[in-house]
């Protein structure tokens, strides 16, 4: 038997023990976007490195300020490429409550699937390549190439602890790698695995509206004084116009045309508008006129409000001008544009258009520039290689809209090639109630990252 059969053999066997891991990691609700849940967030750090230290790694645990790091590694092969595993072990909120099935923290098993916060954010499909190298480890094969791993708790907040760590003497050369793998993003769809060559990056803000002292009757004040919620509501709008597309000066400059080549390669894939906006529950899509609803996703920049608050918000009326008024916004960015040059321009735009009577602050929260990655790179022929014997079909290559802040500035530093490799699914539910990962997924994201390092190896 060569060595990947008894490799795959022993997959096959493991899948009860890969399952409970996966499981153990979900029950922690590691969520880096609350103070409140910064224990869990250590524990869940503490049980990433046990799972690495049980695959046979040399593993630390890096204090910050804020999330620990996690990095391991694996004996050097000279001669052979050295791959850099980053994934993050936090997780988004789970809110709403009300609206999951089972509860969050609690992993479910589906309809074939794992149900809980971070199930494919990224816990399992991070796992996969811990589970690999373990898998290597157990059938006492070494592995044919180093593999490196940077595991962190706060992603889905901007990571601003790993960005400080990158920055440090020495840091840059204990992470050399050539590629740095991630999976952290989805399969094309059902059936048909992927390998993504971009993401979006993202600027982040909030934007704080101030009006009178305090709340005033609307019926004696009202008209006499700025309304902080329709002050605030008017500049988010002035942001867009009906085309979809953002208004503030200079914003499209650096936006690089889509290439035919790639127009043509995504108009080819099976994607049905009809089907995608049932899937969400809408009766129309809406985006920048002129581009498909893949272009608009993948490869053009937008805007969103995510959160907005002002004045009352309990049962009944209650009538009063509101002394303030507050939104979460994002623009997502392609690349070459950059996040500080964006935040530049809203300052200015907010600036410009903030009306009197009324005092602003625009807090930048995080954000990270896009990436792209060249489709033609001989790692990404090694990942087409694994992906298709582990899940039965070729992958196609596509570009996708999340953002991964950290990774732009990851190649810089590291002067390495990307593989984006996602095995989530796009209706996972990331962010969302009830999200899942296929079970089967999992497997065989397990199963391709084993083969993962033998064809790198191969290089
Ligand atoms: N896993 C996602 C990134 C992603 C989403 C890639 C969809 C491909 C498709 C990641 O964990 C994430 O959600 N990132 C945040 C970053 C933000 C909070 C700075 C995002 O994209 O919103
Ligand atoms: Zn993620």
């Amino acid at each position: 038997m060569s060595d990947l059969q008894a490799i795959d053999q022993y997959l096959q066997q493991s899948q009860p023990k890969h399952l409970d891991v996966l499981k153990d990691l979900l029950r922690i609700p590691s969520v880096s976007a609350d103070p409140a849940f910064a224990e869990p967030v250590r524990t869940a750090a503490q049980s990433v490195v046990d799972t690495l230290e049980s695959a046979g790694l040399q593993t630390r645990l890096i204090e910050t300020q804020g999330p620990p790091l996690i990095y391991a590694e694996s004996p050097p092969v000279p001669g052979k490429p050295v791959a850099l595993v980053y994934g993050h072990y936090d997780v988004q909120p789970p809110d709403p409550l009300d609206l999951w099935t089972t509860p969050p923290f609690e992993p479910t098993e589906r309809d074939g699937n794992l149900v809980a916060r971070g199930a494919t954010d990224d816990k399992g499909q991070m796992l996969t390549h811990i589970n690999s190298v373990a898998a290597w480890n157990a059938c006492g094969q070494p592995l044919p190439m180093q593999v490196k791993f940077l595991i962190e708790g706060e992603e889905e907040v901007g990571s601003e602890q790993l960005e400080h760590y990158l920055a440090q003497p020495g840091i840059s050369e204990q992470l050399a790698c050539d590629v740095i793998v991630i999976s952290d993003s989805s399969q094309y769809a059902d059936g048909q695995p992927a390998i993504t060559y971009g993401l979006r990056g993202i600027a982040y803000f909030e934007l704080h509206f101030d009006g009178p002292r305090q709340d005033l009757h609307s019926g004696s004040f009202g008209g006499a004084v700025r309304n902080p919620a329709i002050a605030l509501s008017q500049l988010l709008s002035k942001l867009i116009d009906e085309q979809g597309r953002i208004q503030l000066p200079g914003f499209y400059d650096t936006v690089e045309p889509l290439q035919d080549s790639e127009r043509e390669m995504w108009s080819s894939l099976n994607f049905s508008d009809a089907d995608f906006a049932n899937q969400l529950g809408v009766k129309a899509l809406h985006g920048e006129h002129g581009f498909s609803t893949l272009e608009r996703r993948w490869a053009r920049p937008t805007y969103d409000v995510h959160g907005l608050w002002s004045g009352y918000q309990g049962e009944g009326g209650k009538t009063i001008v509101p002394a303030k008024a507050g939104a979460k916004i994002s623009f997502r960015l392609v690349p070459n544009q950059s996040p500080q040059q964006v935040g530049q321009q809203l300052r200015q735009f907010v600036q410009e258009n903030t009306p009197p009577g009324i005092q602003i602050e625009l807090i930048d929260l995080h954000g990270g520039p896009g990436v792209v990655v060249d489709p033609n790179s001989p790692f990404v022929g090694a990942a087409h290689k694994a992906i298709e014997l582990a899940f039965g079909k070729p992958p196609v290559l596509i570009r996708e809209g999340g953002s991964i802040p950290i990774v732009a500035e990851m190649v810089e530093r590291l002067n390495a090639d990307v593989l984006l490799l996602g095995w989530g699914l796009d209706d996972d539910g990331a962010h969302s109630p009830n999200e899942k990962f296929r079970i089967e997924d999992y497997f065989r994201g397990i199963r391709a990252s084993s083969h993962l390092w033998h064809q790198l190896a191969q290089l």
